[in-house]
């Protein structure tokens, strides 16, 4: 019982998950009760089943890195900018000679990159044009609860049924009740599209934006539907930090595929029209055996000898990465950590390995410099075993000068909140546990229902969380950054600097936040970013009065 865990409310409750058995990890611990889980906490762990490929897997380093594209407005004003995006099939070669039918935003995965300017509102006209209902999240972005993509906040495609019958109350559906059986009275549906505005009144930052429909969030964003969005502002422009060319997006995801081509997925429904949910042996995560970075199985990307700023999303479904940049020669670069989810640091901070959880992503500087012209650098997993061990690498072409620099104060507009400014201090366990006579995950021992309100704040309100987890929970809040004030009882780690929008808790252990509620009022979500627990009952509302 590690000393972090003071509530033996907490304990008990954890310990009573003794017959569910739900995974490897999980497994082991509910049949050794909580002490499992803080030795768990020690050594490299993840949460879910790997599915293998039944397609010959391309070697490593083979393909080049893709960029995905910039997207451009359709229509632009002195204060705004207007872009639409259609949500369509298409079949994409993923692995070379392979073909692979993909859910994509503008015919690609990732979804082109949206660029926009601190301050400067833009709106999104989403186009459904695939075969099931789909719901638009920006993920990190401070954005009014009407376009911030609540799950029952329904895009139907044309020619869906009417809504009643649709996401609640579906035929095949009892044994997930609890999940859907109740209709959300306040749910905003429309058919065909949407537009989504978005003030991006925040700091400047990389987000993503993914599909957030309630039960099939994880499925959905599986078959590809997820782009990046980077706010930008003068400040961060003026550090110096390495750009152009040499600031590289990163999104590593990892997949699976089937002998046709397609993305194998353990879907109970594979229509995803239906009933939702997973598989045995995946209801902890679904795991992949090939690692995609921007869309490409372990690419090679062809570099100067000079700094790259690189901002690495974990848009993984389940799968946890712990990062090195590694020399042919067995050298290790620094991984100099400038931003957070929530943008730059206060000043950077050197890292050799760089955990990263679904949804979370770092912004980190490594120089190439030192690394003789023809050779490589290899981003490897230390999480990963055989090809998962490996994520892509940097081919170093050439020489070339390099005026960019990392100061040693990046930004001082970093919330500084204290405990004493709590007004009040809430707990939170993410566990596994019973769901209408299934399996599923909880937030506060029940699955997530739209139609309840479970946690009340107002606006303005400064509050610590304590967030108890029994396997590993990435756990991402809506609207806010937060920061990390203790994990386990002791100082957050090295990497846990800046403001945060999700926070990797790992096996057993408590992690206490602090954030304020600005921004706008209404009706959020805070969850479990392992798609899987997201879909599987790991939500609960959060309602700004
Ligand atoms: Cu990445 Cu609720 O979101
Ligand atoms: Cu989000
Ligand atoms: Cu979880």
């Amino acid at each position: 019982m590690p000393d972090d865990m003071p509530d033996g409310e907490v304990s008990r409750r954890l310990t009573r998950r003794r017959t569910l058995g739900i995974g490897g990890a999980l497994g082991l611990m509910a049949v050794t009760g909580l002490s499992a889980s803080a030795a768990l906490a020690r050594r490299p762990s993840f949460t879910g089943a790997e599915l293998r490929s039944a397609v010959p897997l391309p070697p490593a380093f083979g393909v080049p890195l893709p960029v995905p594209v910039v997207l451009k407005p359709v229509s632009t004003t002195g204060t705004a900018d207007r872009y639409e995006v259609t949500q369509r099939e298409v079949s994409s070669e993923i692995l070379p000679g392979v073909r692979t039918p993909l859910w994509t935003y503008e015919g690609t995965f990732p979804g082109p990159t949206i660029e926009s300017r601190r301050g400067r509102p833009i709106s999104v006209l989403h186009r459904n044009e695939l075969p099931v209902p789909t719901v638009v999240h920006l993920h990190g972005g401070r954005t009014p609860a009407t376009s911030d993509g609540y799950p029952t906040d329904l895009v139907l495609p044309a020619g869906w049924p009417d809504v009643t019958g649709m996401t609640h109350g579906m035929q095949g559906m009892d044994d997930m009740a609890g999940m859907t059986g109740m209709p959300d009275p306040r749910a905003v549906i429309t058919r065909s599209t949407r537009e989504y505005a978005y003030p991006l009144d925040q700091r400047p930052t990389m987000l993503w934006y993914h599909d957030h429909r309630m039960d099939f969030t994880a499925p959905a964003i599986w078959r590809g539907l997820a782009g990046l969005h980077i706010v930008r502002d003068d400040a961060e422009e003026a550090l110096g930090l390495p750009a152009g060319r040499r600031e590289l997006p990163l999104m590593i995801t990892d997949r699976a595929f089937s002998a046709d081509g397609s993305l194998t997925y353990p879907s109970l429904d594979p229509t995803l029209r239906t009933r939702p949910g997973v598989r045995e042996p995946y209801l902890a995560g679904v795991l992949g055996d090939v690692i995609l970075v921007n869309g490409a199985p372990w690419p090679e990307h062809e570099v100067d000898a000079a700094r790259y700023r690189l901002r690495i999303l974990n848009a993984s479904n389940a799968r946890h990465y712990e990062l090195e940049a590694v020399t042919d020669d067995g050298r290790r670069l620094d991984l100099v950590q400038i931003g957070a989810d929530q943008g730059l640091l206060a000043g950077p901070v050197t890292l050799q390995r760089l955990p990263i959880a679904p949804a979370e992503r770092y912004d980190v500087v490594v120089d190439f410099a030192g690394v003789t012209v023809g050779g490589r650098v290899r981003l490897v997993n230390r999480l990963g075993s055989g090809r998962t061990g490996e994520v892509m690498a940097f081919r170093v072409a050439r020489r070339a000068a390099d005026d960019s620099r990392i100061p040693r104060t990046l930004s001082a507009d970093l919330p500084a909140w204290r405990r004493s400014d709590a007004v009040r201090v809430r707990d939170f366990v993410f566990r596994a546990g019973r769901m209408n006579g299934g399996r599923g995950w909880l937030v506060g021992g029940r699955p997530f229902d739209p139609a309840r309100t479970d946690v009340s704040t107002r606006l303005g309100d400064v509050e610590v969380w304590r967030l108890y987890a029994d396997v590993h929970h990435p756990v991402h809040l809506h609207v806010v950054g937060f920061r990390v004030l203790a994990r386990g009882g002791r100082p957050p780690q090295q990497h846990d600097g800046g403001l945060k929008d999700t926070i990797s808790l790992r096996p057993g252990e408590m992690a206490e936040i602090i954030t304020r509620f600005d921004g706008y009022r209404g009706r959020y979500l805070f969850h479990c970013h392992n798609a899987e627990h997201e879909d599987m009952g790991m939500m609960a509302n959060l309602e700004i009065t």
